[in-house]
């Protein structure tokens, strides 16, 4: 298809001095309180636009309501209590939908208990959004999709004699770093015909001068490809981790040697969990789309899945039976509240099956469960390290405690040739 594949850099900055970007008129957010709306709903409302964000949790809905926002995201409360109530609304009433010049769509797009990707809820809610959106608005999917879902809607707006345009854009940005990620990365739009790529390169183009055009199915492919490359490159440091570990060596010295000051070993990433609500769910919908062919997705689920296990059988060597265990930080990922897929919930299923007790704290998540950290630290007596927030750095921790740090977050103590197990034994 011509024009497709194309970088286009548009001088925003000095258009929006001489020559406005068109506006493109009212906005609805379909999802609008979650990860990807609410960041997104924020950007454009401060550029002036009007933007309604629509979802069906209601608690979520107060929250914006009031100005508060109801996940942790750098920068973004201040952001939104600038538009609140002025540009930006949010509500779970979707006859919204009826006055939309643009609807977007990032609900979520799980996989289902089978772990191959469904379609069913997008479906019922792309039909009820066809039944309210006007003729000649815009419906973008953003939300990560299984690979021609995007057609399927497309096919289904003209069976139903609709004249709605559709586009795909995937959403790009990482948790907590969105409000700055939405206006630095480079967009992806997609579309089947000229005007739908018209409307998204207009509507894209307000918040980014960036637009990289594919075509729908390139597109898809992309936004899956990122997020598996990304799960893969965990794996082959996890992969690593737990050879080296397994030889009593501790990861991180090699690490360290590998990467300092060669270039080449870049991407080489620090072990940890690779979890959240992302990344496992779009290696699984890459495999579905495969034929259950992707070897190599296949193999980094097995590994990144298995490292809370791998903690647990190194652990047992010097017994867990009898021995009281902490998790600090239950989050996917460090300075995150998002518990989303978290691997330290599984590491916590596995250590329930065999030591005394387990104790978990996390600052970011309410759980009438947890414990306060300082209870934690007392208590236990191994300390494992969940997510590597930030508050975490300078912990004072008791005296001959078994620390294990997966993520390599704690300061090396210990010479060569011991376990990082049992390195990360000293105090820190
Ligand atoms: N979280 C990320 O960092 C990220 C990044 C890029 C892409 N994505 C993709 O974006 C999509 C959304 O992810 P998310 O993390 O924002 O999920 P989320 O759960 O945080 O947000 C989804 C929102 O949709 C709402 N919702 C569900 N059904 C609805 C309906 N019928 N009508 C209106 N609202 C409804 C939910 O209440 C929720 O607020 C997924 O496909 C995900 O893979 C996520």
């Amino acid at each position: 298809m011509s024009g497709y594949g194309k970088v286009v850099v548009l001088q925003q900055e000095k258009s929006e001095s001489t020559n406005p970007m068109p506006n493109p008129g009212r906005i609805v957010i379909i999802g609008g309180c979650g990860h990807v709306g609410l960041p997104l709903g924020i950007v454009f409302a401060n550029c002036g636009i009007s933007v309604t964000l629509l979802d069906i949790d209601h608690e979520k809905i107060a929250a914006v309501s009031s100005g508060h926002m109801p996940f942790m995201e750098k920068s973004a409360e201040e952001l939104l209590r600038k538009v609140v109530s002025k540009t930006l609304l949010a509500t779970a009433d979707n006859s919204c939908l009826r006055d939309a010049d643009v609807a977007i769509a990032v609900v979520g797009t799980p996989v289902d208990e089978h772990l191959n990707p469904t379609v069913t809820e997008l479906y019922r809610n792309i039909d009820s959004t066809l039944d309210l959106l006007p003729d000649n608005s815009l419906l973008v999917l953003r939300s990560t999709v299984y690979p021609g879902v995007t057609k399927l809607v497309y096919d289904r707006v003209q069976s139903r004699g609709r004249r709605i345009h559709i586009a795909f854009c995937p959403e790009r940005i990482a948790e907590g770093k969105a409000m700055e990620e939405i206006r630095s990365l480079p967009q992806i739009i997609s579309a089947f015909e000229p005007e739908a790529l018209e409307r998204a390169r207009n509507l894209f183009a307000i918040i980014n001068g960036e637009l990289i055009e594919l075509t729908p199915l390139e597109a898809e492919l992309a936004k899956l490809f990122t997020n598996s490359w990304r799960y893969l490159n965990f794996a082959i440091s996890n992969q690593f981790y737990l050879l080296a570990e397994s030889y009593g060596v501790d990861f991180y010295r090699i690490h360290d040697a590998a990467t300092r000051r060669y270039p080449r070993m870049g991407s080489f990433a620090r072990a940890g969990f690779a979890a959240g609500p992302c990344l496992l769910k779009d290696t699984l919908q890459l495999s579905a789309f495969s034929g259950n062919n992707f070897f190599m997705g296949h193999a980094a689920m097995l590994v990144n899945e298995g490292l809370p296990n791998f903690i647990v059988s190194q652990l047992r060597k010097s017994g867990l039976s009898g021995k009281a265990v902490a998790i600090l930080g239950m989050a996917f990922k460090g300075d995150s509240d998002d518990k989303r897929e978290s691997l330290a919930y599984k590491l916590r299923k596995l250590l329930m099956l065999e030591a005394r007790e387990v104790l978990c704290t996390d600052p970011y998540i309410e759980d009438k469960d947890f414990v306060p950290l300082d209870e934690a630290l007392q208590r236990a007596d191994i300390i494992i390290l969940g997510a590597p927030h930030s508050v975490y750095l300078s912990l004072a921790v008791p005296q001959g405690k078994h620390i294990v740090d997966v993520w390599g977050f704690w300061p090396e103590r210990e010479t060569a040739g011991a376990s990082a197990l049992t390195a990360r034994h000293q105090s820190l």
